[in-house]
């Protein structure tokens, strides 16, 4: 690929008009670079793949960039904000199962224990939240990138959920990408509070320390993940919740549920 091709690729992905086979081209293109190459137009190239992220095969990014503009305006936000493009099929598979699930527009999004910030700017990006409410009890560095590719509709809270009371705004979406351990419970708590909608993948839980069954219970269960995650089904349901269960595809996470409560009032 000569100079000319490879700078107008980056120049579309910089203005959003990147088509998935050019991105795939140029990404196929730095990936087949001499590692040993140390020219100054080496060492540009090389940022700008560890801006692409680190992308664990062509076929996910295949995946993620049919001619969607949804699809591809969070992978363009994600490139630069050096977020793996792994991020990037957690959010857009999550999203795709809450959207079918709950619709595609909401007044407030919460997005609890937010990290990044990805799940929210798939709201905002896409013209689909009135506006984001973003909490995690630290600051992130990815975040503060991706911020500047931002519409103005969204606030950002450093509270830690688990000490904080937070407001949510009734009918508001309560989302959460891999908030560990007990801290899904906390956020679906938060949601049923308020009778509000509520979507969460699960994160990894401390199996001494987790609020549905004891040490002395827990030790049974070979899927401790598996056990924890029915008894939190079972408690939304018993608060009156319809639950959906879907699944993010398990190459892009392992830990891959998405738990979906619609309040049944
Ligand atoms: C595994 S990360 C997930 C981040 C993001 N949702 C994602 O999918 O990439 C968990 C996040 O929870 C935040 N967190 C941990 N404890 C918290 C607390 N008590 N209150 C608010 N945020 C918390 C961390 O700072 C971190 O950003």
């Amino acid at each position: 690929m000569d100079k000319d091709r490879v700078l107008s690729i980056i120049g579309d992905v910089r203005n959003g008009n990147v088509s998935g086979p050019d991105f795939l081209e140029l990404r196929a293109h730095i990936d087949g670079m001499d590692p040993h190459l140390n020219t100054k137009w080496g060492r540009r190239l090389k940022k700008i793949l560890s801006r692409i992220g680190n992308v664990h095969s062509n076929d996910l990014l295949e995946r993620l960039t049919p001619d969607c503009p949804q699809d591809l305006n969070l992978l363009r936000l994600a490139t630069f904000a050096g977020i793996d493009i792994k991020e990037v099929g957690e959010v857009l598979y999550f999203n795709q199962a809450v959207t079918a699930v709950l619709g595609d527009h909401f007044d407030h999004v919460y997005d609890l224990c937010s990290g990044n910030g990805l799940n929210g700017a798939y709201w905002l990006i896409n013209d689909m939240a009135g506006r984001v409410h973003y909490f995690d009890l630290k600051k992130n560095h990815h975040f503060e990138k991706l911020r500047n590719g931002l519409p103005s509709n969204y606030e950002h809270h450093g509270v830690n959920i688990l000490e904080e009371d937070i407001e949510i705004e009734k009918g508001g979406l309560v989302a959460s990408i891999h908030a560990c351990g007990v801290l899904t419970d906390k956020v679906m708590n938060i949601a049923m509070a308020q009778r509000n909608p509520f979507a969460v993948v699960p994160c990894c839980n401390d199996y001494d320390n987790n609020v549905h069954f004891s040490p002395e219970v827990i030790k049974y269960f070979e899927d401790k993940d598996g056990a924890i995650d029915a008894a939190r089904i079972r408690k939304a349901q018993e608060q009156g919740y319809n639950v959906v269960l879907r699944a993010v595809p398990k190459d892009i996470t392992t830990q891959n549920k998405v738990i979906i409560g619609i309040p049944s009032d």
